[in-house]
């Protein structure tokens, strides 16, 4: 779960040296690791290498990579899985003789072998990670004569594993060669540049014309060539370039403290975009497939999981469908159980969260049908399913995701309306309606934030001297307050738990004591008397009760909650997309209040490419 990027320029195209274009690309992938970074810009015939523990903003000032001028470099923002944060270990890495560096992200995993055998040959590795074997394996057969292309399909022969690589050979100062192995992995085609990254945002400021790599695909980048090949074969790249819509302001904070709240407060135009991009005839594709088939699986982790369960409720009691929602990585305990006549909905903002690729080809083998919802055209999952929806959020860098939560709901809703429409289950009236409900949601959503942000900032100081909360909903509002909690605990590092309202009885209340937060979602629907009752057991355990409340029921709730959020009135089915953001806020303004970036939070990577 590293970041890497490798640029390949005619001479002066950036007017700035290259080490500070690379800079500025590393720190549109930092969401993907911050453990350490590092440079390799090749300068004449040799390669120069800066790199170090730390984060980038510190490393690059103390490495003074702006200054480093160059044609052709990579770069690396490193999420640790072989080998421990430090300056040895941060890439890139490079051989024996200095002139061959790579960058890398996944897991080699047969590196020990390759290892034992390269050093019985006499190479010296400085680092503990997997990847340094990758330049001394090119080395190895530059030695025995091989050319660069034919010494690096040569290594990636020997290697097993998930990989996307960028590698640079200093005797061709103008070339970069890239393989894509599970891990993402995007060329960009400028204007005497070009690009190979883990993500778009990365070269975003330089070109918006792209190539998504596919599994087994490797070839090189020049300053006016990109060069693809699949098992030896040269691929036909052509029909492959998508102009990506998404624009280099969207990839940076414009003002923001941090990307969270920037994308938190982009919510109301992410689900407009989304609503606006719906293309009836892929949603009817996939309203018929639903059809035809004998049972529903839902699968997605972390918040895409949420989100699948948000849509196993629709589902399940607007529908009257059979549907079963699990956890991406614990898929297989469905294998022997489906078959041909199911279908499968893959959520995945990034469309490369492994867990779930791994599932949707598993699924897929035993004759599943997989439909796909995704934020990021052409990435791995998308291209393996059936069927996909995207979701039109526009780049997500915060390594929470916000925004593409709520527009994976509005896609699921929708869904679930036009079932319902086909079903029978909902009239046309009732359909047009629940649309109608839906395109307010921006407009809900903006007045929420402008209505409770400042609320919610000032409960967040509160929430910040505390070690423990509890999120509480019944229903819809189950799902709900999972995310809250997984929102809480990912960036404010606060233990959040959440339950069922009507479980807590069962156990989860033996640790609440005087000013244990418990946050309530409480939804107009048939849940709310048994909810007040809830609240009161809490109170009487002298809990510090928060309230998300429709504004229709505020008044019964007001003397049981310490703090009161008040919520639209607004049907149950599509309030998780407006009751979600005040919980984000609170998670972020949480982890402000405590002295975290919640843009890097400790341990996690925006995208988890291993399993
Ligand atoms: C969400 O805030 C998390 N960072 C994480 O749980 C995330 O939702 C999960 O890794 C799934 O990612 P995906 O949607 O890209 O598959």
């Amino acid at each position: 779960m590293c970041g890497i990027i490798g640029i390949t320029s005619i001479r002066g195209n950036f007017r700035e040296p290259i080490g500070k274009v690379i800079r500025r690309c590393l720190e549109r992938l930092e969401y993907r690791g911050y453990d350490s970074v590092g440079i390799a810009v090749i300068r004449g015939n040799r390669i120069e290498v800066r790199k170090g523990k730390g984060k980038i903003a510190e490393v690059s000032v103390r490495l003074n990579f702006d200054s480093v001028d160059g044609e052709t470099a990579i770069g690396h923002t490193r999420w640790a899985t072989h080998g421990k944060p430090s300056d040895e270990n941060a890439h890139p890495h490079t051989d024996c003789t200095g002139n061959i560096a790579v960058v890398h992200n996944g897991i080699i995993s047969n590196f020990l072998e390759l290892k034992e055998e390269l050093m019985r040959k006499g190479h010296v590795f400085r680092s503990e990670t997997d990847t340094e074997v990758v330049a001394h394996l090119i080395e190895e057969y530059l030695k025995m004569g091989y050319k660069p292309f034919d010494a690096f399909k040569a290594a990636l022969s020997r290697i097993q594993g998930a990989y996307a690589l960028v590698v640079a050979i200093a005797q061709e100062p103008n070339r970069l060669y890239f393989a894509r192995n599970t891990s993402p992995l995007i060329i960009g085609i400028g204007h005497g540049a070009n690009f190979v990254a883990s993500d778009i945002p990365a070269f975003l400021e330089f070109t918006n014309t792209v190539i998504v790599l596919r599994d087994g695909e490797y070839g090189y980048i020049e300053p006016g060539k990109v060069y693809v090949e699949k098992d030896g074969v040269p691929v036909n790249i052509e029909e492959r370039i998508r102009l990506i819509s998404w624009t280099p302001e969207m990839a940076s904070k414009e003002g923001y403290p941090h990307f969270m709240l920037k994308e938190i407060h982009e919510q109301p135009i992410a689900i407009a975009s989304t609503l606006a991009g719906i293309d009836e005839r892929e949603f009817n594709e996939v309203v018929n497939a639903i059809l035809n088939s004998r049972r529903v699986f839902i699968l997605g982790a972390g918040t895409s999981y949420h989100a699948g369960l948000v849509g196993d409720y629709l589902f399940t009691s607007m529908l009257g469908l059979d549907v079963h929602t699990f956890i991406s990585s614990e898929y297989r305990k469905y294998l022997n159980a489906v078959n041909d006549g199911d279908i499968a909905i893959a959520i995945s903002q990034s469309g490369e969260t492994i867990d779930t690729l791994v599932a949707v080809r598993a699924l897929k083998e035993r004759g599943v049908k997989v439909v796909a919802i995704s934020n990021v055209i052409d990435s791995a999952i998308p291209r393996e399913s059936n069927y996909t929806i995207y979701t039109r959020a526009g780049p997500e860098i915060g390594v929470a995701a916000t925004k593409t939560f709520t527009t994976q709901l509005v896609v699921l809703t929708v869904l679930a309306l036009k079932l319902g429409l086909a079903l029978g289950k909902i009239t046309s009236n009732e359909y047009r309606g629940m649309i109608d409900l839906l395109k307010k949601t921006p407009d809900l959503v903006q007045s929420v934030m402008t209505n409770l942000e400042g609320r919610v900032k000032a409960l967040s100081i509160y929430i910040s001297k505390r070690q423990s909360a509890y999120y509480l909903g019944r229903g819809i509002g189950v799902p709900l307050s999972m995310e809250g909690a997984l929102k809480l605990k990912e960036v404010a590092y606060i233990h959040a738990e959440a339950y069922p309202a009507g479980e807590s009885k069962h156990g989860p209340i033996a640790l609440v004591e005087e000013g244990y937060p418990v946050v309530f979602s409480i939804l107009d629907d048939d849940n709310v008397d048994a909810l007040l009752g809830n609240v009161m057991e809490m109170k009487a355990r002298d809990a510090y009760t928060i309230g998300l409340v429709p504004e229709k029921y505020v008044g019964k709730f007001r003397d049981l909650l310490n703090v009161t959020l008040e919520m639209p009135n607004i049907d149950y089915r599509v309030a998780p997309i407006v009751y979600v953001v005040p919980m984000q806020l609170l998670a972020y303004y949480t982890a402000v209040a405590r002295g975290y970036d919640p843009d890097r939070p400790r341990n996690l990577a925006k995208t988890v490419t291993v399993e």
